[in-house]
C-alpha cells in the first residue's frame, strides 16, 4: 500500500525543494516542513490510549499517542526529516540505520545501526527522502523485522515506480507515504525528475 500526499501545500513546497537553485539552508527547512505534512497523514492510524484530563470545567476523556514509537532515519539523508516528525511526536524514540549506495553496484552497504530496545514489539517509522531502486528501504525494513518490530511504516519525499515495486513486492505489509511518485530512474539510478542527491543538498556537500 502506498499513499501519495497530493495536498497543494505539500506540492507547493515540493516544487521549491526540487528547484536546483534552492540552497542547502532552504532545502533543510523545506524537508522539515514537507515531512511534517506527510507524517501527519502517515501517523493517522497509530495507537492511542484514552486518558482523562481535568479541564477548568470538567473531566474530559482524551486520546494520547501510545508510545513506544520509534523513528528510524536512514543515514545520512533521513536525518533531514527527523526534526519534522519529532515536531509531531516529540516523545518518539530514535534509532539509526546507516546505509549508503555503492557508487558502482547501487546496492545498499550497511555501516551502522543503533536501535532503542523499544523497536522490538513497537511501531517503527522509517524516514528517508528518496526511495530510488528501493534497495536501501528494503534493507532497513529487513533489519527492523529481524529486530522484532511489530509494525513498520515508511515515509519518503520522492519515489518512483521501480522503487515502489521493489519495496511493495518484498514487504507488502509495510505502507509507504510519499509526496511524489516520479517518472523513472536514469542509468545512474537517480530519480527523474527527482531532486538530485538528497544527502548532498541537505548537508551542502555537493559544491
Ligand atoms: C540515498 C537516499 C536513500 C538511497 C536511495 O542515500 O537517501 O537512502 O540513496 O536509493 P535506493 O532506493 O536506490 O537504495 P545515499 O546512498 O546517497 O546516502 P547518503 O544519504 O549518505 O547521501
Ligand atoms: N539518492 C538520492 O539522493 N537521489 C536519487 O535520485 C536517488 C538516490
Amino acid at each position: 500500500m502506498h499513499e501519495l500526499i497530493d495536498h497543494p501545500c505539500v506540492q507547493h513546497k515540493l516544487a521549491i525543494i526540487r528547484d536546483v537553485d534552492t540552497g542547502h539552508k532552504r532545502f533543510r527547512e523545506l524537508a522539515t516542513e514537507i515531512t511534517k505534512f506527510i507524517c501527519y497523514e502517515a501517523l493517522k492510524n497509530i495507537k492511542v490510549k484514552e486518558t482523562v484530563v481535568q479541564t477548568p470545567v470538567a473531566k474530559a476523556t482524551c486520546k494520547k499517542i501510545d508510545t513506544d514509537l520509534v523513528v528510524v532515519p536512514i543515514l545520512r539523508a533521513g536525518v533531514g526529516m527527523l526534526e519534522g516528525i519529532l515536531e509531531l511526536v516529540p516523545t518518539a524514540r530514535v534509532g539509526f540505520v546507516g546505509l549508503y549506495r555503492d557508487e558502482v553496484t547501487k546496492q545498499p552497504v550497511s555501516y551502522y545501526q543503533r536501535l532503542p530496545a523499544q523497536a522490538r514489539g513497537g511501531t517503527c517509522i522509517i524516514i528517508d527522502p528518496m526511495i530510488a531502486t528501493g534497495g536501501s528501504t528494503v534493507a532497513a525494513i529487513e533489519l527492523l523485522k529481524e529486530s522484532g518490530a511489530a509494525k513498520i511504516v515508511v515515509v519518503c519525499i520522492v519515489t518512483c515506480p521501480e522503487g515502489l515495486a521493489l519495496v511493495e513486492g518484498a514487504h507488502p505489509d509495510v505502507p509507504i507515504y510519499t509526496a511524489a511518485i516520479d517518472d523513472h530512474l536514469n542509468e545512474d539510478k537517480y530519480i527523474v525528475p527527482g531532486l538530485g542527491d538528497a544527502g548532498d543538498r541537505l548537508f551542502g556537500t555537493s559544491q
